[in-house]
């Protein structure tokens, strides 16, 4: 729709066609996604217009905004990369607190690269590596790297296809929702390959299960991200690949969402 003369509108004015626009996609729902939007807009802005064709559309605030903050940091997000997930702050949490020693670290299926960026600034003296198999995330995920005086290596690999060293500590959010699951309307709008793994959601998660014993050093540690129910299955596959000393970590609902196991 042609809303050029929208741009002229005060700040206030651009508050009510925001909030008309909102009301009449959400109705009195999801209240905190309107506030979020009206305080990451600046308004008043040029292309109000753009804004609410996207909210008409249902569009993640996170894509409209084009930012998200994630853990201690604020990142670049588009349609190329999952929008950051609150849970996955326990484990860059877990990591800075329990893993401070580990000096070689890669993120598998990095995205917009939020978790090695956060490990990279609490853990300076690490060398922190990620990567992903789409070439549109590692682009956002450099744009994302400025944010640190500690650069993280980010390449694009399919999970180890381009990973040539041993490494201290692996960790990863991968893709682990089952395909026949039926998700909320607004995950639609996130890239499959970051939501999706063959498997019941575990495809994935095993393979990284199978390979990483080859690419971590003796006492190293794989921490993976995992979805619900996933946790026996996992613990088994890494007892059987040689891993010792699994742990279970909970998420902030109180719900199984990690996997630890040393080598
Ligand atoms: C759930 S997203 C996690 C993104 C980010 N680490 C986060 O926590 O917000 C999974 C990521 O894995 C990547 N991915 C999927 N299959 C892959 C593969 N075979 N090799 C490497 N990365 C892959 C996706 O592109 C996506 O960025």
């Amino acid at each position: 729709m042609q809303r050029n003369y929208l741009k002229f509108k005060t700040d206030n004015e651009q508050i009510r066609l925001l909030q008309n626009t909102w009301h009449s996609v959400y109705q009195n729902s999801y209240a905190e996604g309107l506030k979020f939007l009206i305080k990451g807009l600046n308004l008043p802005i040029h292309n109000i217009g753009d804004v609410l064709d996207k909210i008409e559309k249902k569009i993640p605030i996170q894509y409209i905004l084009k930012k998200w903050s994630f853990y201690e940091g604020e990142y670049f997000i588009n349609e190329n990369v999952l929008i950051p997930r609150p849970e996955t702050e326990i484990l860059v949490d877990y990591v800075t607190s329990k893993f401070k020693d580990k000096k070689n670290i890669l993120d598998l299926g990095t995205g917009s690269g939020c978790i090695a960026v956060e490990l990279s600034k609490k853990l300076q003296t690490a060398k922190i590596t990620g990567v992903d198999i789409s070439a549109k995330a590692i682009e956002l995920a450099k744009k994302n790297n400025s944010q640190t005086e500690n650069h993280v290596n980010f390449f694009t690999s399919n999970w180890f296809s381009n990973v040539n060293q041993k490494y201290d500590l692996i960790v990863s959010n991968p893709p682990y929702i089952a395909k026949s699951l039926n998700l909320d309307e607004s995950v639609s709008f996130e890239p499959l390959i970051a939501l999706y793994s063959e498997n019941q959601g575990l495809a994935d998660l095993s393979k990284i299960i199978t390979y990483s014993i080859n690419y971590l050093q003796m006492n190293g540690v794989l921490m993976l991200e995992h979805g619900i129910g996933q946790e026996n299955y996992l613990q088994e596959k890494m007892i059987k690949e040689g891993f010792k000393k699994i742990e279970l970590i909970k998420d902030l609902k109180d719900i199984n969402r990690f996997i630890i196991g040393h080598r």
